[in-house]
């Protein structure tokens, strides 16, 4: 009886021993140890032994028992373990494996355009202003010498408000925001969203301006003249021909639109430039008197200039990108083209 205990004892523990997985072990434990288990079978067939041999017997199967327990509890133990270290070996970054690779995001181009500008007339001692995009009649029109019913007003298609207010139409109310706080000599370079109820291939209801102004007791056209020259060939990074041409503001007089010789023909003549081999590219002036006048300062001791472009246009001229709405779509494949170089 007790050689036949130890053999079963043996063929358990090594059942055990060479189960793989817990549900192994659950299934042996029964086999063995369960309600009608093996070892349970033995201890209720104690009864029919000789009375000298039970406690022996019993003793030993309790034994054997109790080792079965160990043992599966030892086994289902071993392998859980194995389980959560093949588990957290599986999930276990290498920092050292290369990364996957990541593509650096880019300015857009007209982003790019804008810190180009500002970072010019930084340079030459201008402060960066920005303002509103809701305006007043007053900063907007009045104020620029541009009264009500003034036919100026043609010029540009505003959208108004309900209470008088109005979107801008241009950054040059910025003119008059500074000059009413700043005593002059000042300059000053405005950046920013302009809107004119306006929509075809060349324009769009939104843009961007960048207006420059400069009050001093001796600002004169000589100066707006280097000045714009410098600009241009910072810009388009070319020694290209600059030309003044009269033109009219109500804000500047004398008034000039500057033109450059034409970024893709160099003045020959082309598609982009309507064959006259220059564009257009701002507006520019001295600033009005009466402007002058309307912010408080004696036009008779100071003068100024004033100049502004569309941030757009410059983009466009500055890369030859010849669609206004590349712009505003947000198609990657347009804007990639940006991501790398200045
Ligand atoms: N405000 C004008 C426009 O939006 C542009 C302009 C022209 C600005 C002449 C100026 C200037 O400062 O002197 O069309």
């Amino acid at each position: 009886m007790l050689t036949e205990i130890e053999d079963l004892k043996a063929e358990a523990l090594a059942a055990l021993d060479a189960a793989a997985t817990r549900e192994e072990v659950e299934s042996l434990r029964v086999r063995f140890l369960g309600r009608q288990g093996v070892i349970t079978e033995q201890l209720r067939g104690l009864g029919s032994l000789p009375a000298a041999e039970r406690p022996a017997a019993g003793q030993a199967l309790n034994q054997v028992k109790n080792a079965l327990a160990e043992a599966a509890r030892a086994r289902r133990e071993t392998l859980s373990r194995a389980a959560v270290d093949a588990e957290l070996g599986g999930e276990r970054i290498d920092v050292t494996l290369p990364g996957r690779g990541q593509r650096a995001g880019g300015l857009h181009p007209v982003t790019r355009t804008l810190e180009r500008i500002e970072t010019f007339f930084r340079h030459l001692g201008f402060d960066i202003v920005e303002g509103p995009e809701i305006e007043d009649d007053f900063h907007n029109f009045e104020a620029l010498n541009i009264p009500a019913h003034h036919p100026a007003r043609a010029m540009h298609d505003t959208f108004y408000f309900d209470d008088g207010l109005l979107l801008r139409t241009h950054t040059s109310n910025m003119q008059i925001r500074v000059m009413a706080v700043q005593p002059p000599p000042l300059r000053v370079i405005a950046i920013g969203r302009v809107y004119r109820c306006d929509s075809d291939l060349t324009h769009t209801p939104m843009f961007q301006q960048i207006e420059g102004l400069v009050v001093d007791e001796r600002a004169n056209f000589a100066n707006l003249k280097g000045i714009l020259a410098a600009f241009c060939r910072h810009i388009f990074e070319a020694d290209l021909e600059l030309r003044f041409r009269p033109s009219y503001f109500p804000f500047t007089e004398p008034s000039a639109e500057v033109d450059i010789q034409c970024v893709i023909c160099r003045g020959a003549g082309c598609r982009v430039c309507g064959h006259t081999g220059w564009l257009e590219i701002l507006g520019s002036g001295m600033v009005h008197p009466n402007v002058l006048e309307n912010v408080g300062i004696d036009s008779e001791r100071y003068t100024g200039f004033a100049f502004g472009m569309g941030a757009e246009r410059i983009t466009m001229l500055r890369y030859g990108v010849d669609d206004l709405r590349l712009f505003m779509e947000n198609d990657l494949r347009f804007l990639r083209q940006f991501a790398g170089g200045g």
